[in-house]
C-alpha cells in the first residue's frame, strides 16, 4: 500500500491533515499547521493472533502487584494537589506561562523529594547545570542530593535513567526534548508527542514517576502540551497573574486523586513558599468594606477559600458600554448582567462594567455567581455591603437561586476568618452554620429588593 510519507500537523492541537491549508479546521487557528515527516510505523502485515497480552480479573490481581506507596514531598500544597503525593510510576505534566516560576518549583519538589529518601535526576533542557545549581544556591538547596543532567537528546536522557534508576525525573521542559527518530525540530508536535510518549513508557515500564513541564504559548507558536494531557496519568497548571506574588499550582485532570484541587504558593525572593491559609491572603488586601466589594465563600477542590470580587460601574463614553473581567468568566458575567436586567427590572445599559478577583486567582465555580450580582449591585447602588457579610450561591436564568455543594464548609471557613453574615440561597444544607447569621432568600429580585432596596 502506498502510503504518503508527508502529513501537515496543527501546532496547537495536533490534528493531522493530508495537505497544507492556511486554517486549522479542528481547533480554527491559524498559520499553525507545519508539514512532518510521521512517526516510524510498527512492523508491516503484522496480525492479529500474535499478541502477547493478556487480560487478568481484577480480583485475581495480587496485591503483591500492587504499587508501591505514594511518596510525599513534605511540601504540603503540593502533595494535596498530587492527591496526596507522588504516585510511583505515574506521569505529570506541569503546563504554565514562561516565567511563571514553574522551574523554581521544580527544583524546590526535586530537592523536597530527595531529601525524603526518592531519588531525582532533573534534566534541564532550558538552563546550563552551573545555571540550575546557581539558582539551587539562591533557593538554599544547594546540599540536596539531586542529580542534575543538562540534556535534551532523548536517547542520551533514557540512557541516563537506565544507569541511575531514579525514583522520579523531571523534565524541564519538553518543548527541548528531541528525539533523533523523529525528523523535525523540537518544540513541535511530533517532538513533543514523541518525547513525551517515550518518557511515560519508561515512567511505566520502571517504575518511575516523571513530572514534565510544558509551556504554554497563546501564539502556538510552540506545540502546546495539549497534546501530552492524553497520555500523562495527571495535568497540573501553574498559573498566576504578573505582578502579583500568589501561584496557584491546580489539577486540571488526576486520574490518582480529586481534579480541581488547588496548592497556594508565594513567590518571594527565596523561591516559592507555601500559603497555609490561603483565605487570609486573598483578603489581606482588603480594606474598609466598599461599593462594589464581596466576599464569596468559594470551595477550590477539597478545600474552602474566601476570595473578594471587586465591581466597578460607571457611564459608558462608548455607544458600546465596556465588560471585563478578569478571574472569572466574561459569559458568566453577560448571562448576570442580563438576569439582573429582565428579572430584577436593574438595567446596564450604558454603563461600563467592570470585574475583577481580588489576589490573581481564577475563580470557575457558578456558586460565585451571587457574589458577582451582589459586587454589582453594590457597584451600581454605590452602596457597600454590611461588613463580615460573605456571599455564594448559583443564579438560573429564571433569576432563581440554586442552593450550591458543601454549604457547611463555605460558612466554617467564613466563621473562621471572622465573618458573621452570609447572604445563600434558600435549601442546602446549612445546619452547622454555627454562629452565622444567615440571610436566605429564594431567588435574585428577594436580594435587589430587601438588601440593596433597589
Ligand atoms: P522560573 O521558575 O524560571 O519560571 P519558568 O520556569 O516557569 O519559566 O521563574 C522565573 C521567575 O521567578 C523570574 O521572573 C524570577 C522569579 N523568581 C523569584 O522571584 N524568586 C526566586 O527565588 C526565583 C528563583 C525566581
Ligand atoms: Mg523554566
Amino acid at each position: 500500500m502506498a502510503k504518503s510519507s508527508k502529513t501537515f500537523v496543527c501546532q496547537s492541537c495536533g490534528a493531522t491533515f493530508s495537505k497544507w491549508s492556511g486554517r486549522c479546521e479542528s481547533c480554527g487557528e491559524w498559520n499553525t499547521i507545519q508539514e512532518e515527516t510521521p512517526l516510524s510505523q510498527g512492523p508491516a502485515g503484522k496480525t492479529l493472533g500474535s499478541s502477547r497480552g493478556k487480560a487478568v480479573a481484577l480480583h485475581d490481581l495480587s496485591t503483591a502487584e500492587a504499587p508501591p506507596p505514594r511518596s510525599a514531598s513534605g511540601i504540603a500544597e503540593l502533595d494535596r494537589v498530587l492527591g496526596g503525593g507522588l504516585v510511583p510510576g505515574s506521569a505529570v505534566l506541569v503546563g504554565g506561562d514562561p516565567g511563571i516560576g514553574k522551574s523554581t518549583l521544580l527544583l524546590q519538589a526535586a530537592a523536597a523529594f530527595s531529601k525524603a529518601g526518592l531519588g531525582v535526576v532533573y534534566a534541564s533542557g532550558e538552563e546550563a547545570s552551573a545555571q540550575v545549581r546557581m539558582r539551587a544556591q539562591r533557593l538554599g538547596l544547594a546540599d540536596a542530593p539531586v542529580k542534575l543532567a543538562a540534556e535534551t537528546n532523548l536517547r542520551d536522557i533514557l540512557t541516563t535513567l537506565e544507569a541511575e534508576r531514579p525514583g522520579l525525573i523531571i523534565i524541564d521542559s519538553i518543548q527541548t526534548m528531541w528525539a533523533d527518530n523523529v525528523d523535525s525540530a523540537p518544540g513541535s508536535v511530533s517532538q513533543v508527542r514523541a518525547a513525551a510518549h517515550e518518557l511515560t513508557n519508561f515512567a511505566k515500564r520502571r517504575n518511575t514517576a516523571v513530572i514534565m513541564v510544558g509551556h504554554v504559548t497563546k501564539e502556538g507558536q510552540i506545540a502546546g502540551p495539549r497534546v501530552v494531557e492524553h497520555m500523562v496519568d495527571t495535568v497540573l497548571y501553574f498559573e498566576g497573574e504578573r505582578g502579583h506574588q500568589f501561584r496557584i499550582l491546580r489539577s486540571v485532570k488526576n486520574r490518582f486523586g480529586p481534579a480541581d484541587e488547588i496548592g497556594v504558593f508565594e513567590m518571594t525572593g527565596g523561591g516559592l513558599s507555601e500559603v497555609a491559609n490561603p483565605s487570609a491572603l486573598f483578603l489581606s488586601e482588603r480594606g474598609q468594606t466598599a461599593p462594589g466589594s464581596t466576599v464569596f465563600a468559594g470551595i477550590e477542590g477539597t478545600r474552602p477559600v474566601l476570595v473578594e470580587f471587586q465591581a466597578l460601574v460607571s457611564p459608558t463614553p462608548h455607544s458600546q458600554p465596556r465588560r471585563s473581567v478578569v478571574g472569572w468568566d466574561g459569559g458568566r458575567l453577560a448571562m448576570i448582567l442580563a438576569v439582573l436586567e429582565s428579572r430584577c427590572g436593574i438595567p446596564f445599559a450604558g454603563l461600563d462594567v467592570y470585574l475583577n478577583v481580588a489576589g490573581g486567582i481564577r475563580i470557575a465555580e457558578p456558586a460565585a455567581d451571587l457574589a458577582v450580582a451582589a459586587a454589582l449591585l453594590s457597584a451600581r447602588e454605590d452602596t457597600a455591603l454590611p461588613a463580615e457579610t460573605v456571599v455564594f450561591g448559583e443564579i438560573s436564568l429564571s433569576g432563581a437561586l440554586r442552593p450550591v455543594a458543601q454549604t457547611e464548609n463555605r460558612l466554617k471557613e467564613a466563621q473562621k476568618l471572622g465573618f458573621s453574615t452570609a447572604i445563600l440561597p434558600e435549601g442546602g444544607k446549612a445546619a452547622g452554620s454555627g454562629g452565622m447569621t444567615l440571610t436566605q432568600k429564594p431567588d435574585l429580585a428577594a436580594v435587589v429588593g430587601d438588601i440593596f432596596g433597589a
